[in-house]
């Protein structure tokens, strides 16, 4: 059943190009149009949302925050994401006018399904992201998107988050086409982007060997960190979890801007660094905002782990290690920069000994609160 693996975080791994592939198919058109029209929330009402609230736990917490990044630049409509834990205990502003994204894998998660309840109560419609047909969330939700990925087995989720970002891709970019946003050419082109986004995942999938070999030799480190700016934040946030809990390391992820004003402290002589770098085209600022945070750490004695997009030639000079992931465009890069962390702690927690499918202390569905 684990298909020749040795765990099925390993098999799901492999199998992220499919899961997208799949979580993409019949959702756009011949025409490169997108056709959401199982969502089954009329055009009318998606028109008149003036507010997106975003809730989940964990990894697809993480999802919920690139989504907002997306959300608000190809909608316009403001949009916050929270830890589905946090959320009804601080009594959030809702109404009708509010759609409310509830992100779940399983859609058992309890703090996920009392958010959406507190939010259908306080009138907002709710729209479940989901991997698991017919389960609690989407059964409560007004309406639901499915993530095809497939039965995900593994304690550490890894084809489902690929595939929750590619379902809050394809509800943003339908909000935008249905509200018309200035945006109308990006959106197209991007469409047209995460059609070859699989593609670029396998990819990625092909050159891991050098991952796994870096992953090896610090078996017996303390700590990691991460960092990165924009989507590559919550990237670095995910990259940190998963070493978390498979690993058992202490591993954190930081907004890189935000270095300098505490974590710089934490850097030590060759303390592990794990730097996600934004592509150099687009929002270059933010590119040559981490280079130097990529050389401030390095100063003060980081071994500098640097995942860049290829032909990105800046950064080489300060990586002590470098890994290349395919260009896409700044908004989808999460897609491809999250492969070599999930490699990273799979194979780490491999050479410590770590049980990979089932870490201590967790479940694959937290169904209390
Ligand atoms: C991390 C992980 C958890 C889940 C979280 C939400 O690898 O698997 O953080 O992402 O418990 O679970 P779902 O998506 O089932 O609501």
């Amino acid at each position: 059943e684990k298909g020749g693996y040795d765990y099925f975080m390993l098999k799901e791994i492999a199998e992220q190009p499919k899961a997208v592939a799949d979580t993409l198919l019949g959702r756009i058109d011949i025409t490169g149009r997108l056709t959401l029209d199982e969502v089954r929330i009329p055009g009318s009402v998606l028109r008149e949302v003036d507010k997106i609230v975003i809730v989940a736990c964990g990894t697809a917490f993480h999802a919920g925050m690139i989504a907002k990044y997306a959300i608000e630049h190809w909608t316009r409509i403001p949009c916050e994401t929270e830890l589905a834990s946090e959320f009804r205990y601080r009594d959030p502003i809702l109404g009708p006018r509010t759609l409310v994204v509830a992100i779940s894998q399983s859609g058992e998660t309890m703090d996920t399904l009392m958010a959406l309840r507190h939010a259908r109560e306080q009138g907002a419609k709710v729209l479940a992201i989901c991997n698991t047909n017919g389960s609690t969330i989407p059964r409560e939700s007004d309406a639901v998107l499915y993530t095809h990925a497939g039965p995900e087995v593994a304690v550490a989720s890894t084809k489902a988050f690929l595939t929750q970002l590619v379902a809050c891709y394809l509800v943003a970019l339908y909000l935008g086409q249905v509200r018309g946003t200035k945006w109308g050419d990006e959106i197209d082109t991007v469409i047209r982007e995460l059609s070859e986004i699989s593609t670029q995942v396998g990819e990625v999938l092909g050159t891991m060997e050098p991952v796994r070999e870096l992953a090896r030799s610090l078996a017996q480190k303390n700590t990691v960190l991460f960092l990165g700016r924009h989507v590559g934040y919550p990237v670095a946030l995910e990259g940190a979890l998963k070493l978390k809990e498979l690993a058992y390391m202490h591993a954190e992820g930081f907004a890189a801007g935000e270095l300098k004003h505490g974590p710089i402290a934490l850097i030590e002589d060759d303390m592990p660094v794990v730097v996600v770098v934004p592509s150099p085209r687009g929002r270059s600022v933010l590119h040559d905002k981490i280079v130097s945070n990529i050389q401030e750490i390095r100063a003060r004695g980081a071994r500098t782990i640097v995942i860049a997009e290829e032909g990105d030639e800046t950064v080489a000079p300060y990586a002590d290690h470098l890994i290349r992931i395919p260009a896409t465009p700044t908004l989808l890069q999460p897609l491809v920069a999250t492969v070599p962390l999930q490699v990273f702690a799979c194979e780490l927690a491999t050479a410590r000994g770590n049980e990979v499918d089932q870490p201590r202390n967790l479940a694959k569905s937290v169904t209390v609160e």
